[in-house]
């Protein structure tokens, strides 16, 4: 029987950490996956797609922090309300960045990529009243809503109907519906007294 030494018994169960190598596929590239659809078409939707990706990591984020920062009289429902809604987009982001990588690209992940990227404006980091938070997500709603339609017609025209199906039923349709229950917050009627 061979018999092997200690000290390479030991070697060989230590985890090998701080690994380094090139990137298998860089940033911009899209290779070549076999769903008939082709590069260019592809190229397109992906572009596109990492767009929507950055705008709705922002959303969703904008979202959580309401949800920590609120204050005042609603806090408890729109607390449950806005963490809600950052699930539904938390949803949305990782359906947006899967189908980048279905395509043969590669998605935007991390905050400091994401953030010269979104086209959403940047939110002071204090807390802000609950009109103005409200405000900031009417218009983050309002820009994804705005380039996801024209990237859905984009992708149906170029025959990438799955990128558009996902664009329609799932981000168009989601963020109409977080509008509304969002928006119904900032109408002025009367809480105690009819007019
Ligand atoms: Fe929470």
């Amino acid at each position: 029987m061979k018999t092997i030494d200690a000290d390479t018994i030991l070697a060989r169960a230590t985890p090998t950490v701080h690994q380094q190598g090139h990137e298998i596929q860089p940033f911009n590239h899209v290779v070549k996956m076999p769903i008939a659809l082709d590069h260019a078409t592809c190229a397109e939707s992906v572009e596109n797609l990492n767009q929507l990706l950055a705008d709705t990591i922002t959303l969703r984020d904008l979202y959580k922090k309401h949800h920590w920062q609120l204050a005042g009289p609603t806090f408890y429902q729109l607390h449950l309300l806005f963490d809600k809604h950052y699930e539904e987009q938390n949803e949305l982001v990782d359906a947006l960045a899967e189908r980048i990588q279905a395509l043969g690209g590669v998605s935007l992940a991390m905050a400091a990529d994401v953030a010269e990227t979104t086209i959403v404006p940047r939110p002071p980091r204090g807390r802000e009243e609950v009109p103005v938070q409200i405000s900031r997500l009417l218009h983050a709603h309002e820009i994804v809503l705005k380039e996801a339609r024209t990237m859905a017609r984009q992708a149906a025209e170029a025959g990438d109907d799955g990128t558009n199906d996902l664009v329609v039923s799932d981000v168009i349709r989601t963020n109409e519906k977080q509008v509304w229950f969002v928006s119904e917050h900032v109408v002025d009627v009367p809480l105690v007294r009819a007019d």
